[in-house]
């Protein structure tokens, strides 16, 4: 054959392998409000940097006549390429061939290229859209899904994984993303369930619809099995392009900094009045994230998921830093289950790859009730507590407000190895509020008061005057430095550069035991 023929050749297979599943099925796709997969490598990688491989594997399953349909790439397209110029190693499940059901090959390609991500230190990112396990392949397929789990598993802390869900993921399509670092899901087009609607209707006579089972929003605001909810697909895309800015492209590397031209001297006057006079009138404390953050921007994480509690990515003088906050607008900011876990979560995401924490701390304590302490508070409180406890990296507090009780200990306390402790004046920082602490200590006296109420009043101003501000915890070197609320920029950014060469380490141990 001439070079020519031989070039040719080539660029036939090739053309054959990018239609798929065929030009009808792609059409289907479309039709579904769907991209196909290589429509959304090239939407998520910068422009021309995509490098396939793989693109001729074909299945080697002989049985219900799967001998006779065999299709180039066999439903996922697998490669790498860049993004903002930085390395990053991608698969793409192509519903469009056999829905995107997962085979032993299908498996290998995805394996193979989580191999090279380790190896060479680069994020893996997947776009899912599967209908789980290929039927025809039976045990295969499920030793298939093992084999990348386990892939999932050992590169946990090694390489940041971000799972992009743009279909339905059925079954063990679901497993992957789950042990991924962040899951993001497309609203009306993307599920989640480990055993769909007509299963469970079988099983457990529950009448249940694709969306309410298993959709972005359950996902997001109800189960916490995700972490973000985007309208479409070109978002959830730049969803995970904005994320990787934020991270290192291994856990031996720094994150990235984004210069900026928002100075590190700039003063933040309206946080002097952002705390109400009043300790039990809520304030937004994104508005204080997003004041202080460079060019006030900020990437939330789980923010429909226990809202309470704050967690997301934001630049400080041009480093990257997780920040954890109470959220005093949504239920005072207590500390609950779901909020310990979300927390906890993104705190060991933060150690793992190197991002400083900054913890916001304003928090009456522990939600109190039966709901929760059968819920198991203790054990998923206790999560949290350790995740600070482990951490590493850099960690600066700034209590803004309340600081009761455990919480005050859980929340990055000095105790726990916080670096720099922070209050502002407005901090209240005690075993408890005023009132709950002036019942429980002259619950006798005040029975035998004459005027229980003028004495109650007196009583708990002299605890506020006492204990409800910082210089308590400051005179006994809890807290390092009182700010003014408009220096907190300022101080933050000092803060982390001043821990910029920390040392820090856990001693040497198989792995801790966290209380799962
Ligand atoms: C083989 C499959 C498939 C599968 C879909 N297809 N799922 N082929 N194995 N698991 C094929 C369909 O036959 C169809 O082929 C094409 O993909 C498109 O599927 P449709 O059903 O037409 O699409 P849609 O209506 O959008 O529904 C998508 C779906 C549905 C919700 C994913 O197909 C479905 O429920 N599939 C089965 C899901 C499932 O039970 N998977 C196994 C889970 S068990 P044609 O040729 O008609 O176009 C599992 C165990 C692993 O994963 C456990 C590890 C821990």
């Amino acid at each position: 054959m001439s070079h020519q023929e031989l070039e040719s050749k080539l660029v036939e297979r090739s053309e054959l392998a990018k239609l798929g599943g065929g030009q009808a099925a792609i059409d289907k796709q479309h039709e579904r409000g769907k991209w196909t997969a290589r429509e959304r490598i090239d939407a998520f990688l910068d422009p021309g940097s995509f490098r396939e491989m793989d693109r001729f594997v074909t299945h080697d399953c002989a049985d219900f006549g799967m001998e006779k349909k065999k299709i180039y790439g066999d439903g996922v397209v697998t490669g790498y390429g860049r993004v903002d110029g930085r390395l990053v190693y991608v698969f793409a499940q192509d519903f469009t061939v056999f829905g995107g059901s997962l085979s032993g090959a299908y498996a290998r390609k995805i394996c193979k290229i989580m191999d090279l991500a380790v190896r060479n230190g680069a994020p893996v990112v997947g776009l899912n859209d599967s209908g789980g396990a290929r039927i025809q392949e039976g045990v295969k397929s499920l030793g298939g899904y093992a084999d990348i789990f386990l892939r999932n598993v050992t590169a946990s802390g090694v390489v940041p994984q971000l799972s992009a869900i743009l279909g339905p993921c059925a079954g063990g399509a679901v497993y992957s993303p789950a042990i991924t670092d962040f899951i993001c899901m497309v609203r009306s087009t993307s599920f989640m369930f480990v055993t769909g609607p007509d299963v469970i209707k079988t099983v457990t006579h529950e009448e249940v619809t694709k969306e309410e089972l298993g959709g972005a929003d359950t996902h997001c605001e109800t189960s916490g099995v995700a972490h973000f909810s985007v309208p479409d697909e070109a978002a959830a895309l730049a969803l995970l392009r904005e994320l990787l800015s934020y991270l290192p492209s291994n856990n031996m590397e720094e994150p990235p900094r984004r210069e900026t031209n928002d100075s590190a001297e700039r003063l933040c006057l309206s946080l002097d009045t952002l705390v109400p006079e009043n300790p039990n009138k809520p304030y937004d404390v994104k508005d204080l994230i997003t004041t202080v953050a460079d060019d006030g921007s900020f990437l939330e994480v789980q923010p429909q998921y226990a809202a309470n509690v704050v967690v997301g990515f934001l630049r400080l003088g041009g480093r990257s830093v997780g920040v954890v906050a109470n959220q005093p607008a949504h239920l005072a900011g207590v500390l609950d289950v779901d909020s310990s876990l979300k927390a906890a979560r993104f705190v060991r995401f933060c150690d793992a790859f190197n991002v400083p924490l900054w913890v916001v701390e304003d928090v009456p304590g522990f939600l109190p009730g039966v709901d929760q302490e059968h819920g198991g508070i203790i054990k998923h409180g206790a999560k949290l507590l350790y995740a600070f406890a482990e951490a590493t990296v850099p960690k600066v507090t700034l209590i803004s407000r309340k600081a009761y009780g455990g919480a005050y200990c859980v929340m990055n306390s000095k105790h726990i190895r916080a670096d720099l402790n922070f209050a502002w004046p407005t901090a209240e920082i005690a075993v408890m509020g005023p009132d709950g602490a002036v019942n429980i200590i002259f619950r006798r006296e005040l029975a035998d008061a004459d005027d229980a109420a003028a004495r109650k009043d007196e009583l708990v101003a002299d605890y506020k005057e006492k204990f409800a501000n910082p210089y308590r915890a400051a005179e006994l070197g809890y807290i390092d430095e009182i700010l003014l609320p408009r220096e907190t920029r300022a101080r933050l950014i000092e803060a982390f550069d001043s821990l910029e060469n920390k040392r820090d380490r856990n001693p040497p141990k198989k792995h801790g035991n966290i209380p799962l």
